[in-house]
């Protein structure tokens, strides 16, 4: 039986921040045996006369090391065995035996792996990323990462996010890594959104517990592990939702919200009685205006936008019938008289203005989202409209 999907709802949710090991690509697993070899190579040379216990992929993985910075990881886990070594600077040699030099060991461990199996993603997390941007949402990739940008482009899939905070661009700036929001709120802030409007989608505990310190909207944990267990621990740890596969999570298209009878049916599928227009052309707006003009027999006004005014795009009009006038004009040189319609004022005058902006204008705006949809039945014409202002 077909599960429904959860729906990330336009009206409550501008930008989705999505990290990225083990949520968009499948090198959670790639870290994962990087740590393993690091950790079982180095506690098996430090030696133990009752021998080591050696790192276990899920249980120490998921608890002291995913999600966070590479340091932070070697600190968490080896305190975890009780050793106690020195910092060391991130110039260390992978050799040395200090924080810094076995996580630059696990990065000469993750290089290769990398090169020699590749990165795969999780087609169903591109396919939800593209559809949440198709229906104008934001999206960024929020990651401890410093192999982030190097994991994107090999899949190809930089394009997919409107900004990047990853482990490269947080030690620039002075950020702190998950568990603390900092890389998250970072985002929030490139794309221009609040806290609350925004979703982090989230594989690791460390990375949930950052968005729900952080105030995110919506947590939603991935537990690739399939253990209810995980899915607990996910849950405790701030997620609002856990899933199993982002396959489970759709993107809301913005009309989905009007929940008007009489529009709502058209809106999503149309029929035989609709025509649909997506997209907004300025180069066919007159001709739009004119296919979607509304009368009722005594007066007819065109299809234009609410507060559009006469110009280059735009022809706003409504006419009586029998409203005629005689006219004479210019034409070519030559006097023509004739009859005309005559524009009567024009009621369509409902617009606003963005502080510090001129009133909204369709051409002046970048727009995610158009769909105008005339019901020739119920001679309702429609307009959504998704756009983002000059600010951004
Ligand atoms: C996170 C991974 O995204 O990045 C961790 O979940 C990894 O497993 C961490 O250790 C740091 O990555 P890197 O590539 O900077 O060592
Ligand atoms: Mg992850």
């Amino acid at each position: 039986m077909a599960t429904r999907k959860q729906i990330i709802n336009p009206e409550l949710f501008d930008a989705v921040l999505f990290d990225l090991d083990g949520v968009v690509t499948r090198t959670a697993d790639t870290h994962a045996s990087a740590w393993k070899k690091l950790f079982d190579e180095y506690l098996e040379k430090k030696g133990d006369i009752d021998g080591y216990v050696p790192f276990d992929l899920l249980d120490d993985y998921i608890k002291y090391v995913d999600g966070k910075p590479r340091y932070k990881g070697v600190k968490a886990f080896i305190a975890s065995r009780s050793i106690d070594i020195p910092y060391g600077s991130v110039h260390d040699a992978p050799d040395k035996e200090t924080i810094c030099g076995l996580g630059n060991r696990k990065n000469q461990i993750f290089s290769d792996l990398l090169k020699k199996e590749g990165v795969k993603v999780y087609e169903s997390t591109i396919d939800l990323i593209k559809q949440l941007r198709k229906n104008g949402f934001k999206t960024a990739i929020v990651s401890s990462s410093k192999n982030c940008r190097q994991v994107l482009k090999a899949a190809d899939i930089e394009i997919l996010f409107d900004t990047r905070v990853d482990g490269v661009v947080s030690e620039s700036l002075g950020l702190t890594g998950k568990p603390e929001p900092d890389i998250f709120l970072e985002a929030a802030k490139r794309l221009d959104t609040d806290v609350n409007r925004c979703v982090v989608v989230e594989d690791a505990l460390s990375g949930v517990a950052a968005g729900k310190k952080g105030g995110f909207g919506m947590i939603i944990g991935v537990n690739r592990t399939n253990q209810a267990d995980q899915a607990q621990n996910l849950k405790q740890k701030g997620a609002h939702l856990v899933v199993n596969d982002l396959c489970e999570i759709k993107a809301g298209v913005l009309a989905k919200s009007f929940s008007h009878d009489l529009i709502s049916p058209d809106l999503e599928k149309g029929s035989s009685w609709t025509q649909i227009y997506t997209g907004f052309d300025p180069e066919d707006e007159g001709r739009r205006e004119t296919l979607c003009a509304l009368g009722n027999g005594y007066f007819v006004t065109r299809g234009a936008a609410p507060g559009a005014k006469d110009d280059d795009v735009h022809y706003p009009g409504t006419y009586l019938a029998g409203g005629y006038n005689r006219l004479k004009t210019k034409i070519a040189g030559r006097i023509v008289e004739n009859e005309d319609l005559v524009n009567i004022p024009n009621w369509l005058c409902l617009n606003f203005r963005i502080p510090g902006e001129a009133w909204f204008r369709l051409k002046d705006v970048k727009i995610f989202l158009y769909r105008q949809v005339l019901n020739i039945k119920k001679g309702v014409l429609t307009r959504i409209i998704k756009f983002r202002d000059k600010k951004k």
